[in-house]
């Protein structure tokens, strides 16, 4: 039997960090997302920063077909088919999202226990962002799958695998935070457009995303006290080794703000975007 597709949950006793290395291999999303929100829950499950975890795949269904950004058009948005291919491509962000999540879990050995948890509920928010998501998806007679995708994020976690600092500043850090600054955009456009179920569903993904960003900045800094590094230059070395993508306006100040960087920060990215 294949236990995945049947809805295979990790053992009660296991701990969070093999549950969230069980779960990343899950190929089938909606699985996936609904097996991370009822079985990832640190109150319910011991975390050993120490266990040894066997080499991590990652599950993958086979739609949707994945394809370089370029070959991926934008669709009017007045159009069903538009709405629902970009409501499409921010569940692509969100599964993958979840990954992220079970993958920092797994992947990395020796923090605090903190750690585990906070990324835990960062996984299990994604999972109902892609669940919110689908379910949308489904008004307007299409699934996850339909339309093709591309893996800009989950390449970003590739080239980062073997470095923490590098994985906090260039995916929550970099990319969601990004994700801030396109947000309110994308839920004026689905409003205009007159899909306001659509818009409210980026409301609450917005004030979600922005305590994951925090989240990534509280770690961040966590790790540069603990190695004496001073953020703003660990974060411009991290974006230049690995290649982060050049900042882009118009950004979600009060977003950004909120998610706790510095006004140092910010005047430094506004640079970088000139
Ligand atoms: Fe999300
Ligand atoms: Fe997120």
């Amino acid at each position: 039997m294949d236990t995945r597709a049947a809805g295979w949950a990790p053992c009660p006793g296991d701990d969070l960090r093999s549950a969230a290395a069980a779960l990343l291999a899950f190929d089938d999303p909606c699985t996936k997302a609904r097996t991370v929100l009822q079985s990832i829950d640190p109150r319910r499950r011991p975390c050993d920063p120490m266990a040894a975890i066997a080499p991590l795949r990652v599950g993958r269904s086979a739609s949707p077909r994945l394809v370089c950004p370029r070959a991926l058009r934008p669709r009017p948005v007045h159009t069903v088919e538009g709405r629902a291919a970009l409501i499409h491509a921010l569940a692509h962000i969100e599964l993958n999202a979840i990954n992220l999540g079970l993958d920092i879990v797994a992947r990395f050995r020796g923090l605090p226990v903190a750690f585990y948890t906070d990324w835990c509920a960062v996984a299990r928010d994604e999972a109902r962002h892609f669940l919110m998501l689908e379910a949308h998806l489904h008004s307007l007679e299409h699934r996850y799958g339909d339309f093709p995708a591309h893996d800009g994020l989950w390449e970003m976690a590739e080239r980062t695998r073997d470095d923490l600092l590098a994985r906090l500043a260039l995916v929550p850090r970099t990319l969601e935070a990004r994700g801030l600054d396109a947000s309110p955009l994308i839920r004026d456009k689905l409003a205009r457009a007159g899909d306001a179920r659509g818009a409210a569903l980026l409301d609450v993904i917005l004030a979600d995303e922005i305590g994951h960003v925090a989240t990534g900045n509280r770690w961040f800094r966590w790790l540069c006290e603990r190695d004496g590094r001073d953020p703003l230059a660990a974060y411009e070395e991290m974006a230049r080794t690995y290649r982060a993508p050049p900042p882009r306006g118009p950004f979600n100040l009060q977003a950004r703000r909120q998610a706790g960087f510095t006004e140092d920060e910010l005047a430094a990215l506004a640079r970088a975007a000139n």
